[in-house]
């Protein structure tokens, strides 16, 4: 059986209190609804009430100010109020609010008190009859979102997930809260602007840039990048964007990313964006990739002239089911948004590249997942749970392997225990019957007991409560084989006991996912001859595989192998990829190495995003920025 109201859109809870474009069908009954507002997680980084208010549509208008750093703007919302409310509430962080209007007149606003990194309400008084707030504002230089970066080829981008959307746009920063958007845009002539909505393909003469979203979002998924970019198609419904010296290069490696849409529409349903377009970023963005709807975010570094490292495009289309189509209520549901993520990405990646490979990504997923779980566990147990408890804290904290690796175990476990068939016509169920809306844990739990485990024997040899709210890997977590990495294990060691010399092994041969494993297996006590030698057979220093270079290097750090020393410093200063950073810098600390850590940092600073720098400055001791 189906709980429709325990998982809905707001528009559901708001109709209980009079909400002026109810849908009469979808009306839950006032004791529903009632259950529904109970059963709402609530969430805790956000200042919005929804139950009061809710903004339906964003007409964004901006210009943006390289000069100054800044975006001057007014962002318009449409708005349902209940019957009862007397004030909508809109998160904002380190804004300056210049003017608010109701329906066309002036209104005295009020901005609470500021909270660590949840930042302040802005307080806007409506009638149960208001229908638009019109916010007048501009962002702060240094807002926590953006990434500008200056010089012959200037380019800004934002990063919003998690709680970031706040600081370049007031808004109901919350992931349970949807809306449609349209923007207009101003930047400098000869830049292109893009959105997470229907883009360009070239420029305009005059800078000027109209956008529209006509599917319901959550604010974490608004997005801007400013840039001289190209467009490049790939496919009828896919195309890259990315800077001239880049374009060629980005063109090739994505170019197999309609296969990827292909294989994943007909696994769990249709593709609900239209179009899928990546835009391939400055070196500096903090992430590997981040799903905004139409237009994935990705770092250059997964370019690597072999297509080797495309499970991040896999991994960010495949959040245009989970995630964006079906997203996590509040962040202690994160795994819900990444753990199906790194499912579903499994699945395209078999799909389009075979068992072989997927089987290697997993292996390496749970070889990540069991150095996580052992972390974490020395830290803060109850942070190796699925579901989350990040009440009071930086949701970042939560942005852990656990909601990616045990998440994709689970659900790993979930179809071998039911098999694949079942399993799959649960998932695309669940994807189209709850398409638009949010889902918390509770909820999901319910829906999983009704439609899949639906006897006591699968209940029982699932065992959900260990995973979701039990600490580390439960007993049942499903075994990974790859016949490809046992034999690079075996080879390792054979190296390792001096068997066999370097310039024997087959280096040449191996995929990246089999370089990776030597590289990162290595014993941490290696000596720098040692990995001599494998530079001079291999010339790792000089592989353009930036995930083979990063095993490299931090293996390098801990070996105090200075040969690698200078390559260390070029790709700490040019490339901002936390995933990369932490790793790097904490072999310099655990190793005494820090005054070197402290010189590189320095100059490397400036280039990172806020993201990165939150990360880093802890991991160094810096005082909070
Ligand atoms: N949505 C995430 C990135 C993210 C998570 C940003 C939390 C802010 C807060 C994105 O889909 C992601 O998971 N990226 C991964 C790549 C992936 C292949 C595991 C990354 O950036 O490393
Ligand atoms: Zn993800």
């Amino acid at each position: 059986m189906n709980h429709p109201f325990l998982v809905t859109s707001v528009c559901g809870a708001l109709a209980f209190f009079g909400c002026k474009e109810s849908h009469p069908a979808e009306t839950p009954s006032a004791k529903e609804a009632h259950i529904l507002d109970m059963k709402r997680a609530t969430d805790h980084h956000s200042f919005a009430k929804p139950a009061e208010a809710v903004t339906t549509h964003l007409s964004w208008d901006a210009e943006v100010d390289f000069d100054t750093r800044q975006i001057h703007a007014t962002a318009t919302y449409n708005l349902k109020v209940a019957d009862d409310a007397e004030r909508v509430l809109l998160d904002c962080r380190g804004l300056d609010i210049h003017s608010v209007q109701v329906d066309g007149q002036d209104v005295e606003f009020e901005l609470g008190a500021e909270q660590p990194f949840i930042g302040q309400p802005l307080s806007i008084p409506v009638h149960p009859t208001s229908n638009k707030v019109a916010v007048a504002y501009s962002t702060s230089d240094n807002a926590d979102a953006f990434l500008w970066v200056e010089g012959e080829h200037p380019f800004l981008f934002t990063q919003s997930q998690a709680i970031l959307a706040r600081t370049w746009i007031p808004c109901q920063d919350s992931p349970g809260i949807r809306f449609t958007y349209d923007a207009k845009v101003r930047v400098p002539k000869k830049l292109m602007a893009l959105m997470s909505a229907v883009n360009p393909t070239v420029k305009t003469d005059n800078g000027v840039y109209t956008f529209r979203m006509d599917q319901p979002i959550p604010s974490y998924l608004l997005a801007l990048a400013v840039g001289d970019v190209e467009f490049r198609e790939v496919g009828p419904h896919t195309g890259v964007y990315a800077t001239p010296d880049l374009i060629d290069a980005a063109e090739f490696e994505f170019s197999e990313m309609e296969d990827m849409l292909v294989a994943a529409e007909t696994l769990y349903g249709k593709y609900a964006w239209e179009r899928y377009d990546l835009l391939v970023l400055p070196a500096a963005f903090p992430f590997g990739g981040m799903e905004n709807p139409r237009l994935t975010f990705a770092t250059p570094t997964i370019i690597a002239g072999d297509r080797s490292l495309v499970s991040l495009v896999a991994h960010e289309l495949a959040h245009s089911w989970s995630g964006n189509l079906v997203t996590n209520a509040t962040w202690d549901d994160f795994w819900l948004n990444e753990g199906f993520t790194v499912y579903f990405e499994q699945r395209i990646m078999e799909a389009v590249y075979g068992r072989d490979i997927s089987e290697m990504l997993g292996t390496l997923s749970y070889q990540g997942l069991v150095d996580e779980v052992d972390a974490i566990m020395d830290v803060n147990p109850n942070d190796t749970h699925l579901r989350l408890h990040l009440k009071g804290r930086n949701p970042d904290d939560g942005m852990t392997a656990i909601a990616y690796d045990k998440g994709y175990f689970f659900l790993r476990l979930l179809e071998e225990t039911v098999g694949r068939p079942a399993f799959d016509q649960f998932l695309k169920t669940y994807f189209t019957s709850h398409a638009f809306q949010i889902m918390d844990t509770d909820s999901f739990l319910i829906y999983l007991d009704d439609n899949l485990l639906t006897t006591e024997s699968l209940k029982a040899s699932v065992d959900v409560p260990a995973w979701v709210d039990g600490q580390g890997l439960p007993d049942n977590c499903p075994q990974v084989q790859s016949a490809r990495l046992d034999l690079v294990d075996a080879t390792l060691d054979e190296w390792v006991q001096g068997g066999k010399a370097a310039s024997d092994l087959p280096w040449d041969q191996w995929l990246y996912q089999e370089k990776y494993r030597f590289l990162s297996n290595l014993p941490d006590d290696i000596s720098s001859d040692r990995l001599a030698e494998l530079d001079d057979a291999w010339s790792v220093n000089a592989t353009g595989n930036n995930e083979v270079l990063f095993a490299w290097l931090e293996q390098a750090v801990r070996s105090r192998h200075t040969p690698a020393y200078e390559r260390l410093e070029m790709f700490l200063i040019h490339v901002g990829r936390r995933k990369f950073l932490t790793p790097l810098y904490k072999a310099m600390v655990d190793t005494d190495q820090e005054t070197m850590a402290e010189a590189i940092y320095k100059q490397a600073r400036p280039n990172y995003h806020s993201v990165a720098t939150g990360t880093m400055d802890e991991l160094l001791g810096h005082p909070s920025h």
